[in-house]
């Protein structure tokens, strides 16, 4: 081997060591990501008070790699998630507000915990055993994420959860007979943990004494560049759906399982989300871009991947299972600016977006859908889990 060549192979050699090295984690301050070096704790603080003088208040959950998720009992509102990117730096993924008047005043669900029916039921009607029940409607003439006031806009009890693997938050909320509209005293139960594999891990349960439909949600916005920092075209996007449910102009189910095939709605493979999202398509016309629902490939049966989220600059990787049968992805055509969040950051147009894991939409109308009505005597548990990891090119 020539002096030359030697010289390069050392190079790449070398080049590859720190390249690795600095995508594999370490250091010791603060904000840096320290694999099973921090000591995992849940502390918990005053938040705020609601206009009713309630008080809020905030869970810091850190894990023993220093990943940290603060959850607020009002809304049961997911604040913050700091997650590692491919440096070993901590940096949040979620949107959401500094402090708690600005969600108060009204916010697109930042990070909330939406029920008693997370998305819409048409016209706010449906049939139960005979009995015709009017809903709460504020979305046009549908009703939407559990009415005028849902579980984001309620403050849930709360208590910390401490485990050999994970730490956590349980929240609860009894939502009374004839709240919104529904019938049935229903007693919900949502538990938040981090776990020390970098899950956001979330449970929830609801029993009830009165048949009622039930669908139970999480509405972060992520944005794995970190939040704030722009628009979420770039991300590169898999469901494990072959199939959506199409919707109308007003965001209703058609009863429809359509194929993706040869639509922007096929994400079967890693696809970044901004590649089709102008395409001529009246399916994302009505959506003003993706809103839709995925019909997942495991049918809900058993707690199974639903998605896998990439963004280059970060490396960071989200992974979302589940055991629901759909999954809502939402790509944020409703950010305008307006929202002006954490650090002043300005959520502009598409600058997060959501994957609520859910039963179908308006399922309560759909015979053909799977069902989400509970009833006395049976619980009902549903989990799903945000994984995170990076990824080195
Ligand atoms: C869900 C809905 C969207 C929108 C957002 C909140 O994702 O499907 O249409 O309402 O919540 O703005």
């Amino acid at each position: 081997m020539k002096n030359w060549q030697k010289s390069v192979l050392w190079l790449t050699v070398i080049g590859s060591v720190v390249f690795v090295g600095s995508c594999t984690v370490g250091g010791s301050e603060a904000g840096v990501y320290r694999k099973g070096k921090v000591k995992m704790s849940v502390s918990k603080e005053v938040f705020g008070k609601t206009a009713e003088g309630e008080e809020v208040d905030v869970y810091r959950l850190v894990n023993a790699n220093g990943v940290q998720a603060r959850i607020m009992t009002y809304g049961g509102v997911l604040l913050s998630l700091e997650v590692p990117d491919n440096k070993g730096r901590l940096g949040d993924v979620v949107l959401g507000h500094d402090r708690l008047e600005k969600y108060l005043a009204g916010d697109p669900y930042f990070g909330a915990i939406v029920g008693r029916y997370g998305n819409r039921i048409g016209k706010g009607k449906f049939t139960l055993d005979g009995v015709a029940y009017q809903l709460a409607t504020n979305n046009g003439e549908n009703h939407l994420h559990g009415g005028l006031k849902g579980f984001d806009k309620v403050v849930w009890g709360a208590r910390a959860v401490r485990e050999a693997d994970a730490v956590g938050v349980r929240l609860n909320y009894m939502s009374v007979d004839g709240e919104e509209g529904y019938p049935g005293n229903l007693s919900c139960v949502v538990t938040y943990r981090l776990t020390n594999e970098d899950e956001l891990k979330i449970d929830y349960e609801a029993t009830t004494d009165k048949a009622t439909p039930v669908n139970l949600t999480h509405h972060s916005y992520f944005n794995l560049a970190g939040q704030g920092w722009g628009e979420i075209l770039n991300h590169e996007l898999m469901l494990m759906a072959d199939k959506f449910t199409p919707v109308d102009k007003g965001l209703i189910p058609t009863g429809e399982l359509r194929s993706v095939k040869g639509t922007p709605m096929d994400f079967t493979r890693p696809t970044k989300i901004g590649s089709r999202i102008t395409a001529e398509d009246e399916q994302l016309k009505f959506g003003g871009g993706y809103d839709h629902n995925f019909v997942l490939n495991s049918g809900g049966r058993k707690l199974a991947l639903a998605a896998r989220v990439y963004e280059a600059l970060s490396g960071r990787v989200m992974e979302v299972y589940t055991t629901e049968p759909g999954i809502q992805f939402y790509s944020g055509n409703f950010l305008d600016g307006t929202d002006v969040g954490k650090g002043g950051k300005v959520y502009n147009y598409r600058n997060g977006f959501c994957l609520e894991t859910q039963h179908f939409p308006d399922s309560p109308n759909k015979a053909e859908f799977p069902s989400a009505i509970v009833r006395p005597g049976k619980k009902l548990e549903s989990e799903t889990i945000y994984k995170f990891y990076v990824k080195c090119k």
